[in-house]
């Protein structure tokens, strides 16, 4: 079977990491994220994946190339101007045949796809969405799933809702909440009720709530599911792959046994730490980073050929690939630094700082 998935977006949410590097291929816990999707698919028997590209649509092909190392045919397609996850899926139809997947390209999870199949095939659906339960719904797909597993309501993003939309909200809030993954047994006559192409259109709020009530069906996956798009997000992705919390094959914890990581950690080879630094709980230290003595980081994750100095602390915080951290610095709070940011000595980056490619904070000054 096939899978087409959606790689498209801008990662608006994940700025200003995705300023420069597209949100699939963006590194999580030692390799590119959308890696761990590839092989879940392909335990799963996928052999071809279609990856409907946009925003920095080279990047990603050069990263993950053809797909071969992973046992899977990848095929990438390229939006001229962004065309919503409708518009996506009309513009790979010559490419799809009578039944595929369709997934968002930002989730990690294990759930049980060959469970998805057999519901979809026993209940004769035309659609078939995972689902997920979450405390909060407000910024997902909410669903109210009938009895017989049929979608009753589809309401994407509740906290905006308006209108009739407002109304299927009252009835979709009423079960439990339940959410859209993301990942969807589709077949072809789906397209029917896709706007033509050429045009933006999202399958959320264009197509889903069209189907309701013609063979609309929702899935209760069981399972590990997050979608990695905000910094919280992505650092609580790494931490529960540190943890092993999700069911997918992760390379040696530590690539290089290091004194001085408190486990769980992560240190890809080339990373150095120097004497009396500490690296962990819950830290991630790609390919080529250096650590000065003295300097604690800790749930953090700091990518490839970033610097930090001595006697820093780092903690809470994602360091983009080559940003230079001096020594002295504190960043913590949520932090995010885009590629080649520059802190000079002593700076105090914190609270949901997010500091952009190549700026250079001072000497000594304080960012929040
Ligand atoms: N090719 C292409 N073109 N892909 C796109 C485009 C586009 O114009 N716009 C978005 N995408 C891709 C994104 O890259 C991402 O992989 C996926 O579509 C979903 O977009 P997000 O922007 O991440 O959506 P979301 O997280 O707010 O909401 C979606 O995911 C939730 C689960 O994580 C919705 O599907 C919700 O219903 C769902 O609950
Ligand atoms: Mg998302």
């Amino acid at each position: 079977m096939q899978a087409l998935i959606l790689a498209g977006g801008e990662g608006t949410r994940l700025r200003p990491l995705t300023s420069t590097i597209p949100k699939p291929v963006i590194r999580l816990a030692g390799r590119p994220f959308i890696v761990y999707m590839l092989e879940w698919l392909r335990s799963h028997g996928i052999e071809e994946a279609i990856l409907a590209c946009g925003f920095m649509a080279e990047d990603v092909r050069a990263v993950l190339g053809e797909g071969t190392d992973l046992g899977l045919r990848l095929l990438y397609i390229h939006e001229p101007k962004p065309l919503g996850t409708g518009g996506a899926l009309r513009f790979a139809q010559d490419l799809l045949r009578e039944r595929f997947l369709m997934l968002n390209g930002d989730v990690l999870t294990d759930i049980d796809l060959d469970a998805q199949l057999a519901q979809h095939e026993a209940t004769g659906a035309r659609a078939t969405l995972a689902l997920v339960e979450v405390a909060d719904p407000s910024a997902y797909g909410l669903v109210h799933l009938d009895e017989d597993l049929s979608i009753e309501a589809f309401v994407e993003k509740p906290g905006q809702a308006t209108g009739s939309a407002r109304r299927s909200r009252a009835k979709a809030a009423a079960g439990p909440n339940l959410i859209n993954a993301g990942v969807y047994v589709l077949e072809r006559d789906v397209l029917e009720a896709v706007p033509p192409t050429g045009t933006r259109s999202s399958i959320e709020r264009d197509v889903f709530p069209r189907l309701v009530g013609k063979r609309l069906f929702g899935h209760r996956s069981q399972g590990y599911w997050l979608d990695i798009g905000t910094p919280e997000r992505y650092l609580q992705a790494t931490f529960d792959l540190l943890d092993g919390t999700v069911r997918l094959a992760m390379r040696a914890r530590t690539a290089q046994a290091q004194e001085h990581t408190l486990e769980p950690a992560m240190v890809e080879p080339g990373a150095t730490i120097a004497q009396g630094a500490t690296v962990g709980p819950y830290a991630v230290l790609g390919p080529a980073v250096t650590v000065g003595e003295g300097t604690r980081i800790a749930r953090a994750v700091v990518l490839e050929g970033a610097t930090v100095g001595a006697g820093a602390t780092v903690t809470d915080a994602i360091i983009g690939p080559r940003s230079r951290i001096g020594s002295h610095c504190r960043v913590e709070r949520d932090v995010v630094l885009g590629e080649g940011a520059v802190l000079q000595p002593g700076s105090v980056v914190a609270d949901g700082a997010r500091i952009f490619p190549g700026v250079v904070v001072s000497d000594g000054a304080i960012r929040s």
